[in-house]
């Protein structure tokens, strides 16, 4: 009896150390100390062993049975700890990763093509001014020499409000009216950037919402020679001092004489291709001279002072000067598209 004993023990020690899993423990307390188990079978036996050896057989089943139970606790333990332990490795911090790199922001294309043509401007001595972008009807159109109901204001798709006579500006010409109304009768010369929107479809070509910046310059004897010479300096600048500029006649209400101006195809250098449409030429701005009118309505003298007045779109100069193809990207806020120009 000892000796059966004796090698229940030793096999149930050897085959505990390699258990490993909660299941596989619960399957070894089955086979030593289940009802159907091992120690129980022996325990059977000794109901059949002399009666002068039973107390004998009882005290060492019993400490075997303490054994068995002491190794199952053990083990139980030991799993339990190194179960834990796994989990923890496997979810623990490395706290020597390295970081992920904070990304750095840019300037949006936009605003750096704003900023350039600030700096250009401001070389030729125009300070930057502000002027809003809800407007009203008077200030954007009717001082501006477009009265109510006057077919030119098709030229602008206009955006209108549900109050009457509150609109967000499609473009920055009543800015002038602000600068003048500032500046009278000083002489003055002035940008004014900004947002303007347009109540159109959006297409490849045009957006519902783009900046312009507007340029006024107002003194005595301004003439289209001083437009010109600030054109021609801007275009260079932007564009590259051998880029040729060309004033076509055109019409805005608030200008007269008007002048839509072109600088010479970058990409063909005149020649003609699909970016010029075969003409050879990009349209970049809208320009004239004030029209007596405005002048009047901004608070100067037509018979003593002149001034010239003209409004690009930088979306556009940024489109011609990089060869894009759609001015949706600029807005569409794609990183693909705008980490190019970082
Ligand atoms: N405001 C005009 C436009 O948006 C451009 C322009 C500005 C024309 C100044 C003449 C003078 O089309």
């Amino acid at each position: 009896m000892l000796a059966q004993l004796q090698e229940l023990l030793d096999q149930g020690r050897a085959s505990a150390a390699a258990l490993t899993t909660a299941a596989q423990l619960d399957e070894w307390y089955s086979t030593y100390l289940g009802k159907k188990g091992a120690l129980t079978t022996v325990l059977r036996g000794i109901g059949s062993l002399p009666a002068e050896d039973r107390p004998q057989a009882g005290k060492d089943a019993n400490t075997v049975k303490v054994a068995l139970e002491e190794l199952y606790r053990a083990r139980s333990e030991a799993i339990e700890r190194e179960a834990l332990q796994a989990e923890l490795a496997s979810g623990a911090l490395d706290v020597f990763l390295p970081g992920r790199p904070a990304s750095l922001g840019m300037m949006h294309l936009s605003s750096q093509t704003l900023r350039e043509i600030t700096a250009v401007f401001s070389r030729m001595g125009f300070g930057v001014l502000r002027s809003p972008e809800v407007e009203d009807d008077n200030t954007n159109f009717q001082l501006l020499n477009i009265p109510p109901h006057h077919p030119a204001r098709d030229m602008w798709s206009t955006f209108y409000t549900d109050q009457p006579g509150l609109l967000l500006r499609p473009h920055t010409s009543p800015g002038q009216i602000y600068a003048m109304k500032k500046f009278a009768p000083e002489p003055f010369r002035v940008i004014l950037p900004g947002k303007c929107y347009r109540y159109e479809q959006v297409t490849s070509r045009s957006e519902m919402m783009f900046h312009q910046v507007e340029a006024i310059a107002v003194g005595e004897n301004i003439t289209m020679g001083d437009l010109k010479g600030v054109l021609t300096y801007f275009a260079r600048a932007m564009f590259g001092s051998e880029r040729k500029v060309r004033l076509r006649p055109s019409y805005f209400p608030f200008t007269e004489p008007s002048a839509e101006v072109d600088i010479e195809c970058y990409l063909c250098e005149g020649k003609g291709c699909p970016m010029c449409k075969h003409s050879g030429w990009l349209e970049i701005l809208g320009s004239g001279m004030i029209h007596p009118q405005v002048l009047r309505n901004g608070g100067y003298d037509p018979e003593r002072y002149s001034g010239f007045a003209l409004g690009m779109g930088p979306e556009r100069i940024a489109i011609l000067r990089h060869n894009i193809t759609d001015i949706r990207y600029f807005f569409g806020n794609d990183l693909r598209f705008l980490e190019q120009f970082a």
